[in-house]
């Protein structure tokens, strides 16, 4: 048991039928509840920490708290930097004791990104830390972008090629569709399985991430709105979108926004049904058992990573 790397994780999950959860964590209960369902799951994990979180939380803390995640279940845990914008915070990640780290280059042009993932991939192999790297664009329908003008941001298959080779990254984050946040598709979902799978032919080995893959499930955007929230409209990525592509060569599977809603409904609920009570500990409990049933449908129902560890 230990913090890991995504090396053997991915390998035993590439060419498979099934994808390794990346969750991402902000505090001790997100921390808990998931990491209780994969115990229970059996199943591989990543844990993932924004800059934002790492702001949230303050760096000692989330690293901490899954070293005593990993001390508490016995699990091999991933510990990864979710799209690190420049050298510097992958640099101070690697140096902190993350095992895996993402440099999204991804706002970048091409050769601007290479030579960005390039600089981390050097530092962090010297340092037995492995990289994801992000290109194309992922956009959400927040950014009023038309279906035709998002594919123009999509990942091409041979510049996939192309940049993996010149960098030699562990990892490739592609663009197809997905976006970040509960509002992903204006009319009919759609991820371009065709392009996938040819950037997976040209790069056969390199695993592939999926980021912005929430589903979004309406019971929670509806528990969420009947306790109070405002939140319509919201769409995620239909879930047998995310088991087809876990076919096609991708290994990691980014989750945040489903926790969010999950452990929010919680909280919205017990609030409006207990007003008189003031206890943290009596709304943060449930709270982590939504994040532990939403983790646990997720590795059983959409990952289909039950007993891969
Ligand atoms: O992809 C972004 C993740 O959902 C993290 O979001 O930057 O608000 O922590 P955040
Ligand atoms: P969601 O917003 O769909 O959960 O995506 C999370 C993500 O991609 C984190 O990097
Ligand atoms: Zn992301």
């Amino acid at each position: 048991m230990g913090l890991v790397t995504t090396k053997e994780m991915f390998a035993k999950a590439l060419n498979s039928d099934y994808a390794v959860g990346a969750f991402n964590v902000n505090n001790m209960e997100i921390v808990q509840g998931i990491v209780d369902a994969a115990k229970e799951e059996n199943a591989p994990l990543i844990l993932q920490v924004s800059a934002g979180a790492r702001k949230y939380a303050r760096p000692a803390y989330l690293t901490k708290l899954v070293e005593a995640a990993i001390e508490d279940t016995g699990l091999d845990i991933v510990l990864h930097l979710d799209h690190g914008e420049d050298f510097d915070i992958c640099k101070k990640c690697v140096d902190d004791g993350f095992t895996s780290v993402m440099i999204d280059g991804s706002k970048h042009e091409f050769e601007e990104n290479i030579a960005l993932t390039k600089k981390v991939v050097e530092y962090a192999h010297a340092h037995g830390v492995v990289v994801e790297a992000e290109l194309g664009k992922l956009a959400g329908v927040e950014d009023n972008i038309k279906v035709d003008a998002r594919s123009a941001t999509f990942t091409v298959p041979e510049e996939a090629a192309e940049f993996v080779a010149r960098t030699g990254v562990d990892s490739l984050a592609v663009a197809i569709g997905t976006s970040h946040g509960a509002y992903k598709f204006k009319g009919e979902p759609y991820l371009d399985f065709e392009r996938l799978e040819q950037i997976h032919k040209l790069l056969p080995d390199t695993p592939l991430v999926l980021h912005g893959a929430s589903t979004v499930l309406p019971e929670f955007v509806a528990r969420c709105n009947e306790y109070g929230g405002n939140i319509p409209g919201a769409q995620g990525v239909p879930e047998p979108m995310i088991l087809e592509a876990v076919k096609h060569g991708v290994c990691k599977v980014n989750i945040d926004t489903d926790l969010r809603l999950a452990m929010t409904a919680e909280i919205r609920r017990f609030m409006i049904e207990h007003p008189e009570e003031f206890d943290p500990r009596k709304y943060m409990s449930p709270a982590r058992d939504a994040i532990k049933a939403m983790v646990q449908h997720k590795i059983k129902n959409v990952l289909n990573a039950s007993n891969r560890r």
